[in-house]
C-alpha cells in the first residue's frame, strides 16, 4: 500500500496540487518563505526578468531578419507568450509554489516530464544568464568607449566564437549578481525594483529621441524578406520575452499570489510588447532597418546618429548596462529557486536546498549556478546560446499548456483564481505556436537540444528517479510532520526573497 500522497510503483509519479502547496508551506502562516511581494513588486520583478539583452542587443538580429516587419515579429512572439501566459496565470494562481513550470508539470504530467522540464529550465534560466551576460558585455564596452574613448580589446571582451578569448565583463556581471543574491534579500529586492523603473525610463527616452527623427520612408520596404523573414525574426524576438514566467517562481513570497500573479504576468507581457514595438519603430523610423540590422549596441548607435553626439548614446548604454544586469539577477534568482524545488523533491542533490543560517539564502546553490553558467558566458558566442535558450523555453511553454489541459481533466474542482479563457482553444493554440517557433530555430539547434534532452534523461534515470522523495514517501511524511506543527527543515522554509 503506498503512503498517502504518493503513487504506487507502477503508476505515473504525479504530485497533487494540494501536496505541492502543503510541502511548500505556502498555505501556512509562519511557515515557508516570507510573503513580502505585492502587485508592484511582482511586476517590477517581471520587468526585471524580461527586459534586457533581447531588446538592447537582440533587436538588431530580429531587424536583420525581418526588416521593419520586426513589429509583426514582436507581436507574433507576444501572442505565443500570451497563450502561454494564460496557462502560467491559471497554474500560478492555482498552485502558488516557487517551482514554476517544473511544479506544474509534476502536478499535471508526472515526475519524468517534470524532471525534463526542470532540465530545460537550465536552458531558460541558466544558459540565458550566460547569454544575457554576453549581451551586457557589449554595452559595457560601448559605455567605456563613449565615456573614455577606450574599450576592452576583443581578447578580453568576447569568447572564441566572436573573435576573442574570454569574455571578462560577462563573468564579472554574473559574479556581482551572485554576491547580491548570496547577501540577500532586501538589498536586492530594492535593487531589482529600482533597475526595472530605470530601464523603462531609458527605453521611453530612447523612443522619444527616435520618434523625433522619424521618417515614413524608412519603413519601406516593410517586409524585405517576406514571411520567411518575419518567421525567423519572431524566433529571434522571442528571446526578449523570456523571463515572464519567472513571476510564478515568486508564488511563495507573494502577499496575494492567487490574485496578483495572473495580473502581474498579463500586465508585464502587454507592457513590454508595447514598449518593444515602439522601440523597434523608433529605431528603424529614425535611421532605417539597414542601419539597425546586425549592429552591435544598436540603440546607442541610433541615439548617437540622431543627436549627433556620443553623450546620448552613453546614457542609453548606461541604461542597458543597468537593465541587463537586473535580468542576470532576476534570472539567476529564478534558477536557484527552481533547483531548490527539485532538490526538495530529491531529483537533484540536496545541496541546492540548503540555506545558510547567516544570510537566509541558498549560498552553495547560488555559487554553483554562478560558476557553471559563467563558463559559457566566458567562452560562448551570443548566437549559439540564444537559440538553445529559445528552443528550451518554447518546449517548457508547450508542456505548461498541456499541463493546463491535463489538470483540468484530473482536478476539475481545483481552486483556480484565474481560468484560461476559451479553453481548450487557447492552450492548444499555445502548443501550436510554440512548436512553430521551435521549428524555426533550425536543425542545428534541434540536434543540440536532442543531445541535451538525452543527457537529461540519463541523469533522471541514473539519479533523480532513484532519489525521488515522492517515490519513497518522504514527501508525504514531511507534509504530515509540518501539518502537525513540526518545524519544516528544508531550506526553503527559512529562505527569504533575494531578488
Ligand atoms: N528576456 C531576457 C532578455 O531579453 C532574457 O534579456
Amino acid at each position: 500500500m503506498p503512503a498517502p500522497g504518493t503513487t504506487p510503483r507502477s503508476a505515473p509519479r504525479i504530485k497533487s496540487p494540494a501536496l505541492l502547496v502543503a510541502e511548500s508551506g505556502a498555505d501556512r502562516e509562519g511557515h515557508g518563505l516570507k510573503r513580502t511581494m505585492g502587485l508592484f513588486q511582482l511586476m517590477s520583478f517581471g520587468v526585471g526578468a524580461i527586459v534586457g539583452t533581447g531588446i538592447f542587443v537582440g533587436l538588431s538580429d530580429s531587424v536583420a531578419q525581418a526588416g521593419p516587419a520586426v513589429v509583426v515579429s514582436f507581436v507574433l512572439a507576444a501572442i505565443t507568450c500570451v497563450f502561454t501566459a494564460f496557462a502560467f496565470a491559471e497554474l500560478g494562481g492555482a498552485i502558488p509554489v516557487s517551482g514554476s513550470s517544473y511544479s506544474f508539470a509534476y502536478a499535471g504530467l508526472g515526475e519524468s516530464t517534470a524532471f525534463l522540464v526542470g532540465w530545460c529550465l537550465l536552458l531558460e534560466y541558466g544558459v540565458s544568464v550566460s547569454a544575457v551576460a554576453v549581451g551586457w558585455s557589449q554595452y559595457v564596452n560601448e559605455l567605456l568607449d563613449s565615456l573614455t574613448g577606450w574599450h576592452l580589446p576583443a581578447v578580453l571582451s568576447a569568447g572564441p566564437g566572436d573573435g576573442g578569448v574570454v569574455n571578462l565583463p560577462a563573468v564579472i556581471v554574473i559574479a556581482m549578481a551572485s554576491v547580491l543574491l548570496v547577501r540577500g534579500v532586501r538589498e536586492s529586492a530594492r535593487a531589482t525594483a529600482a533597475m526595472a523603473v530605470l530601464k523603462l525610463v531609458i527605453l521611453v527616452l530612447f523612443c522619444a529621441i527616435g520618434f523625433s527623427a522619424f521618417k515614413d520612408g524608412n519603413l519601406t520596404p516593410f517586409s524585405p524578406a517576406g514571411l520567411g523573414g518575419i518567421g525567423a525574426g519572431t524566433t529571434a524576438a522571442f528571446f526578449s520575452y523570456i523571463g515572464f514566467d519567472a513571476i510564478t517562481t515568486a508564488g511563495e513570497e507573494a502577499k496575494n499570489p492567487r490574485r496578483d500573479i495572473p495580473v502581474a504576468i498579463l500586465v508585464c507581457i502587454g507592457l513590454v510588447t508595447l514598449l518593444y514595438c515602439a522601440v523597434a519603430l523608433a529605431a528603424i523610423g529614425a535611421i532605417g532597418g539597414d542601419q539597425v540590422g546586425g549592429r552591435p549596441a544598436a540603440l546607442s548607435y541610433v541615439v548617437n546618429v540622431v543627436t549627433g553626439s556620443s553623450a546620448g548614446g552613453a546614457v542609453i548604454a548606461f541604461g542597458a548596462v543597468v537593465a541587463i544586469a537586473s535580468v542576470v539577477l532576476a534570472v539567476m534568482y529564478g534558477q536557484t529557486r527552481i533547483l531548490m524545488s527539485m532538490s526538495r523533491d530529491g531529483l537533484v542533490p540536496r545541496v541546492f536546498e540548503k540555506v545558510s543560517p547567516r544570510t537566509s539564502t541558498p549560498v552553495a546553490g547560488t555559487l554553483i549556478v554562478a560558476i557553471v553558467f559563467a563558463l559559457p558566458a566566458a567562452f560562448a558566442s551570443l548566437d549559439s546560446v540564444v537559440n538553445l535558450c529559445t528552443i528550451g523555453t518554447l518546449a517548457i511553454m508547450a508542456v505548461v499548456n498541456i499541463a493546463v489541459i491535463a489538470l483540468r481533466r484530473r482536478e476539475p474542482g481545483l481552486d483556480r483564481s484565474f481560468r484560461v479563457p476559451l479553453y481548450p482553444v487557447m492552450p492548444v493554440l499555445g502548443v501550436a505556436f510554440c512548436l512553430y517557433l521551435m521549428y524555426e530555430t533550425g536543425w542545428t539547434t534541434w540536434l543540440q537540444f536532442a543531445g541535451f534532452l538525452a543527457a537529461g534523461l540519463l541523469v533522471y534515470v541514473g539519479y533523480g528517479r532513484r532519489h525521488s522523495r515522492l517515490a519513497t514517501g518522504q514527501a508525504a511524511r514531511d507534509d504530515a510532520g509540518a501539518a502537525d506543527g513540526a518545524e519544516v527543515t528544508d531550506g526553503a522554509a527559512t529562505a527569504t526573497r533575494t531578488a
